[in-house]
């Protein structure tokens, strides 16, 4: 059985991805040091799958305890989820989210070398695009600058992994761009627990209904767009860990390409009132939320192109808008439980 080690195997992503991965019959040990997330997560992926995760508690931009991993576990594949990620963050924290994304990457690439584990999946996002000219979104759209420390950190990391692939001609990578994820596992049992307040759009939606907070504001009115607010391309957790096996396979039961970028979004643009309008949809509730100014730094709008995903993994998305906020008003709703 293949195994594959999952980096920031506790966080939102990695965790329902482990879950998709475990369920395709793959081997999975995680490495993650909880600095947004938490140990319980594994008992929430067995309380889902019925399988004990073996998980190292360790720093990445530690290379010593990185390497220990790859001394005892013969790894076939690496999905790299480990990063920090919030924008505003990363602009009052530049120096943390360099060290952090930058290192850690680093040390896993040194580790891939000396192990000789040739096939590395790296979440990308869909920051690196800036403010694109064309829509929707291709992997072939120029990257224009970054709007944040966090989306450089992105930028750089692809091209890292670029310069190693030039120089490692055996080795293989799959670099995945996620538009806006969201939802939870359909169980019901595991969903996006951060350990700070949330900062996207759909769970501070579903936290305002719970009463965890006042109102929404919604940033912009007065963009050129359907309705005048942003638009994003939101899409299903579980179709985004999928992608991620799809992905794993592709490395090791096809003939990959040495370098390859895939956009993993919905397809679909969904303005900000739309997304409200999907929830009080699905909840029967009215949302607290009221017109206010742009946020500094927001693309107008951004959707993806997936049918390189389509394609070349066989993968296309499953569940659309209303589907995921019921289901992110769900986890919101046994959270508070
Ligand atoms: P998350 O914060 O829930 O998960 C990241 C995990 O990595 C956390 O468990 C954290 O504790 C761990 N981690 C961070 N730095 C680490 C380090 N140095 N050593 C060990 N563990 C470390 O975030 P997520 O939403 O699951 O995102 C996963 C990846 O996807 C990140 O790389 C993120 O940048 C990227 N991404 C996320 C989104 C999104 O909207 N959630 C969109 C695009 C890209
Ligand atoms: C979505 C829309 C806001 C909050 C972020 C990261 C990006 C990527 C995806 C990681 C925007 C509007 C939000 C609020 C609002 N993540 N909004 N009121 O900005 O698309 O991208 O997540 O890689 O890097 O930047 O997501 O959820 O913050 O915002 O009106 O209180 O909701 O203006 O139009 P975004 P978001």
């Amino acid at each position: 059985m293949n195994k594959i080690l999952v980096t920031g195997g506790a966080g939102y992503i990695g965790s329902h991805s482990i879950i998709d991965l475990l369920e395709a019959g793959y081997s999975v040990v995680s490495a993650d040091n909880f600095i947004n997330s938490d140990r319980k997560t594994y008992d929430q992926i067995k309380a889902v799958t019925g399988i004990e995760v073996k998980h190292y508690d360790i720093d990445l931009c530690d290379s010593l305890d990185l390497e220990k991993i790859f001394q005892e576990n013969q790894i076939a594949a690496i999905v790299h989820f480990a990063a920090l990620k919030s924008v505003g963050d990363s602009v009052e924290n530049p120096l943390l989210y360099y060290h952090n994304n930058l290192a850690g990457l680093i040390n896993l690439l040194r580790c891939q070398e000396k192990y000789e584990v040739k096939n590395l999946i790296f979440s990308s996002s869909c920051s690196v695009y800036g403010n694109a000219d064309q829509l929707p979104v291709t992997e072939g759209t120029p990257l224009k600058e970054a709007e944040s420390p966090y989306a450089r950190t992105k930028q750089i990391c692809e091209q890292i992994i670029f310069d190693f692939l030039n120089v490692h001609p055996d080795q293989r990578a799959v670099i995945l761009r996620y538009f806006n994820p969201a939802g939870a596992h359909i169980s019901n049992l595991i969903g996006e627990s951060p350990h700070n307040i949330a900062n996207n759009l759909i769970p501070i939606i579903t936290e305002i209904a719970i009463g965890k907070r006042d109102r929404l504001s919604v940033f912009g009115s007065d963009y050129p767009t359907r309705d005048g607010t942003c638009v994003r391309d939101y899409i299903y957790i579980m179709d985004l860990a999928h992608a991620h096996t799809r992905s794993v396979d592709y490395l090791l039961k096809q003939e990959p390409e040495q370098a390859t970028i895939i956009n993993l979004g919905s397809g679909t643009g969904s303005t900000v009132l739309e997304v409200i309008h999907s929830f009080e949809k699905v909840s029967g509730l009215k949302l607290n939320y009221k017109m206010a100014d742009r946020r500094a730094g927001d693309v107008i709008a951004v959707y993806a192109d997936y049918s390189k995903a389509k394609n070349l993994l066989g993968w296309s998305p499953q569940r659309g808008l209303d589907e995921i906020m019921s289901s992110a008003w769900s986890w919101e709703q046994k959270r508070n439980n």
